[in-house]
């Protein structure tokens, strides 16, 4: 980890240690990749304005997330198959957001069971939901969380349909999967990969392991759960998640000002302003283009989170710029953990968190409080 600068280096390592078929379904997006490439460029083009001899010797990140104290402005958004990418991943990358202060959110698509992670650390991360058809099995998963205690729900309302990723279906990324000669002499050169992965506690979805008949055929659960998204998903469905889970709630998913709206009369206490990292709607505008009009129209009534993109210190000082109150990253730690798991999830934050500090030293800041747009150039 000595030589590993950036969160590309962490990326690349990513690429050389864990098989294709797994490192593209992190790295790569839907259709065409235009909201993907979007994402990145455009927080690219937004530049700082450079300040001079201002007393930065006092910069401090920490600041507030949904009120509990986090060390810097930065969340571990929902990812699903970490447990594919390191084994226990998902277990790796809490241990490492509870090291560095910040908050974890562990994804319903998660390979380890919201139990398995509750028992191996040391304090209460947060759960993402997805609603499926099977509202039975929604209220046990959230009581699950309750039982756990989860300190909110991030409910993602933007894969009521499912984007494609060509990636995948190249990949064979299938139950069961296709298997290639060239599939085989990839995994055969990953061994750590595989003996991690077979170490781990688990290797198939842990929160819906149980719930269908069966589990171990590995085939039916993935039947069940792609049958299971629903494409009648509303509003009134939202009303009911606040009815059965009586803490925070962040929806995540926003794009457009009148959902914005809408989400605030919901009485969530934040929303992550998402395109999904670019893995759902192809050809939506980049989140940081849409996130000034959002903040605009709702950041003084509701917590503005924002991802997509993220991909290094400058990127968040860009998003608070532009309004956001903190930033989740995706797959910034996800390639930390498939590089070095904890270890590599704590270097993805520790880049971001120097970064950050460099920012905001060279643009006269000494507070995340201070970020606003006057640190942007015109
Ligand atoms: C995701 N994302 C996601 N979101 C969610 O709510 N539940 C999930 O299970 C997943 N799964 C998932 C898998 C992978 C491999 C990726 C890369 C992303 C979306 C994620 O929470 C976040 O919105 C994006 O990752 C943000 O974009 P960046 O930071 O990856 O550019």
């Amino acid at each position: 980890m000595k030589h590993i600068t950036c969160i590309e280096d962490l990326r690349l390592l990513h690429k050389r240690r864990v098989p294709k078929a797994f490192f593209d379904y992190a790295d790569r997006g839907s259709y065409a990749e235009e909201t993907l490439r979007a994402n990145r460029d455009d927080l690219q083009k937004i530049k700082f304005r450079q300040r001079i001899l201002v007393d930065v010797s006092k910069r401090d990140l920490s600041t507030t997330i949904l009120g509990e104290p986090s060390s810097m402005p930065l969340i571990l958004a929902p990812v699903g198959l970490l447990g594919m990418q390191h084994g226990d991943g998902e277990i790796h990358a809490c241990r490492a957001a509870q090291a560095a202060g910040i908050p974890f959110t562990q994804s319903t698509m998660s390979i380890c069971s919201i139990e398995d992670i509750a028992g191996s650390v040391e304090k209460p991360f947060w759960f993402q939901l997805y609603v499926m058809k099977d509202r039975g099995f929604i209220k046990a998963l959230v009581e699950r969380a309750i039982a756990a205690k989860c300190t909110a729900l991030c409910l993602t309302v933007d894969l009521q349909v499912i984007g494609q990723r060509h990636q995948d279906i190249k990949n064979g990324m299938s139950v069961p999967p296709e298997w290639s000669l060239s599939k085989l002499f990839d995994f055969a050169t990953k061994p750590a990969w595989v003996q991690g992965v077979l170490q781990g506690k688990r290797r198939t979805f842990g929160n819906i392991a149980g719930h269908v008949k069966n589990t171990e055929d590995l085939t039916k659960l993935s039947a069940w759960t792609a049958s299971q998204f629903d494409t009648s998903l509303n509003w009134k469905d939202v009303d009911w998640i606040r009815s059965i889970w009586p803490g925070k709630l962040i929806i995540k998913g926003i794009h457009d000002i009148e959902d914005a709206k809408l989400a605030v009369e919901t009485g969530a206490q934040a929303m992550v302003v998402s395109n999904h990292g670019g893995r759902q709607l192809d050809g939506a505008p980049s989140s940081i283009h849409v996130l000034p009009g959002i903040a605009d129209a709702v950041g003084d009534k509701i917590e503005i989170m924002f991802d997509g993109g993220i991909r290094s210190g400058q990127d968040v000082m860009r998003a608070l710029a532009l309004g956001a109150k903190s930033c989740m990253i995706g797959r910034a730690y996800a390639h930390g953990l498939g590089a070095g798991g904890q270890a590599g999830v704590a270097k993805a934050i520790d880049i971001i968190r120097n970064e950050l500090l460099t920012t905001m030293g060279l643009c006269g800041v000494n507070t995340v409080a201070e970020i606003d747009r006057k640190v942007l150039a015109d």
